[in-house]
């Protein structure tokens, strides 16, 4: 039987008091939507759809070729927000799992689990519900004497007594398509003038047909993001669940709890994560790692056996065998080859530092191609923007910079030449030569006046 997932994410999220759409806030790195969408993806070959209304444009273009898209121009309610999906839906599958974007933690398995169980069912759909202690904003579960469900009542019309039921909907359905199409038009218009998907239980159980339900094993999935509160609680959940995954692929995080992976990074066995660091966006470190204390990655390459110490790495590349910081900031295009030693207070951008450099303190790499076993010597600045252009720098294998060089872009130095400490060079450099500059001269001091005289 064929399935087609629907995501709805066409409200406003009022309650976010945002400028951004709900569905973009970043969530483990990636805007929530991307979630529900993965989810979709892993149990369906079907493109899923995406039901968009506010901040629309910005949604598409967050998502791009993830989804297919529905526009709701008016957002008069869940009901209506599947209705717009009509045209492009209507006689194309079987099942169609309706599910809102703003969970973001159910599991595929679950989604399986609920398709599977409308296989089997004979009624016309088959939802999710979850026992709660705090039911908060959820739309509660009436069953009637025999147990079997009622209706779900929304909690701004929900009476006393069924505030009270800690059975709540969670918004995820499994339709029998046909059923669906054939029936969605019957929705009453609600006082608050939306059409709530929620009534669809109340229809289907008032023409003598049953729906399912399935209860939610781990409540840990049951989170709705309306407010920024929740928010916070599904990045923690999220963030439990990344930092479990790694631990038993392989790496050891020393504090979990001040560990924060982003849901696309990955890590390879044997690395170590030490407290307090931020491992963001596509970041792929390699096996036998020692990562932190307080260190970001972001969006960068590491291969195996790196070390990097309370340093910042941005958009770059290690190779393997390649030791950063303390104190380092790796900026967009840094690429250290393998064997490179990057110490304290050394920054890098744009530039290829090739096998074996060493740059072990205060210096600024940019636009710059480095050659192999190149010694930086302490404080050497690339002089590469001339208030115009980034100008580039290279240096052959074997050279040596002396302390304090400033190297004046554009600019070429040969292999196995040197520089003399303070040099401000601003000619090329042949192999073998030397460069020296500005070197201070010697003069005697006057002694002191009396000052009494
Ligand atoms: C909804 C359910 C509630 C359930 C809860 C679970 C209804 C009427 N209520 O309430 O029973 O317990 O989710 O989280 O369905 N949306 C649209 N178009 C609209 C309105 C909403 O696309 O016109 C989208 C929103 O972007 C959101 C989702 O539908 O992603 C749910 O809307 P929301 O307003 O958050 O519903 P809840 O009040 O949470
Ligand atoms: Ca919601």
């Amino acid at each position: 039987m064929s399935l087609t997932v629907v995501i709805l994410a066409a409200g406003q999220g009022t309650r976010m008091k945002s400028e951004l759409a709900k569905v973009l806030h970043p969530l483990a790195g990636q805007p929530l939507v991307m979630y529900g969408l993965q989810t979709a993806s892993e149990i369906t070959g079907e493109l899923p759809v995406l039901v968009i209304g506010h901040g629309g444009d910005e949604v598409r273009e967050a998502v791009g070729d993830a989804a297919r898209y529905v526009e709701q121009a008016e957002q008069l309610g869940t009901g209506h927000a599947v209705g717009q999906c009509r045209t492009l839906l209507e006689g194309q599958s079987d099942l169609i799992i309706v599910c809102y974007a703003d969970m973001p933690l159910l599991r595929a398995s679950t989604l399986q689990a609920l398709a599977e169980a409308q296989r089997a069912h004979h009624g016309p759909f088959t939802m999710l519900t979850v026992e709660s202690e705090k039911p908060r904003g959820f739309g509660r579960i009436v069953r009637g004497e025999d147990g079997a469900l009622r209706a779900i009542v929304e909690e701004a019309v929900a009476s006393e007594e069924q505030l009270r039921i800690r059975e709540v909907n969670l918004g995820v359905y499994c339709f029998d398509a046909a059923w669906l199409w054939a029936n969605l038009d019957r929705i009453p218009l609600s006082p608050k003038g939306e059409y709530y998907l929620t009534d669809m239980a109340g229809l289907a159980v008032g023409d003598g047909d049953s729906v399912k339900t399935l209860a939610l094993d781990d409540p840990g999935e049951a989170l709705g993001i309306n407010t920024r509160v929740h928010l916070s609680e599904a990045e923690a959940v999220l963030r439990r669940r990344i930092n479990e995954k790694w631990m038993l692929a392989g790496v050891t995080l020393v504090d979990p709890a001040t560990t924060y992976i982003d849901a696309a990074a990955t890590l390879g066995p044997d690395t170590v994560v030490l407290p307090n660091t931020h491992i963001w966006g596509q970041t792929t470190i390699g096996r036998d790692c020692r990562i932190g204390p307080n260190s970001i990655l972001r969006d960068s390459t590491v291969g195996d056996r790196c070390e990097i110490e309370a340093s910042v790495v941005e958009e770059a590349a290690l190779e393997s065998d390649v030791d950063v910081g303390p104190f380092a900031h790796l900026r967009r295009g840094a690429y250290l080859e393998s064997g490179v030693h990057m110490g304290n207070f050394g920054e890098v951008k744009n530039a290829r530092l090739r096998q074996g450099v060493k740059m072990g303190h205060f210096s600024y790499i940019g636009d710059a191609d480095i050659g192999e076993e190149v010694n930086i010597g302490a404080g050497t600045i690339t002089c590469n923007y001339d208030g115009v252009r980034k100008n580039k720098t290279t240096i052959g294998a074997g050279t040596f910079i002396g302390s304090d060089t400033l190297l004046v872009a554009p600019l070429t130095l040969g292999r196995n030449a040197r520089t003399g400490a303070g040099a401000v060079v601003t000619k090329d450099v042949p192999d073998d030569s030397l460069a020296v500059g500005m070197p201070a001269r010697i003069r005697k001091l006057s002694p002191p006046k009396d000052q009494d005289a």
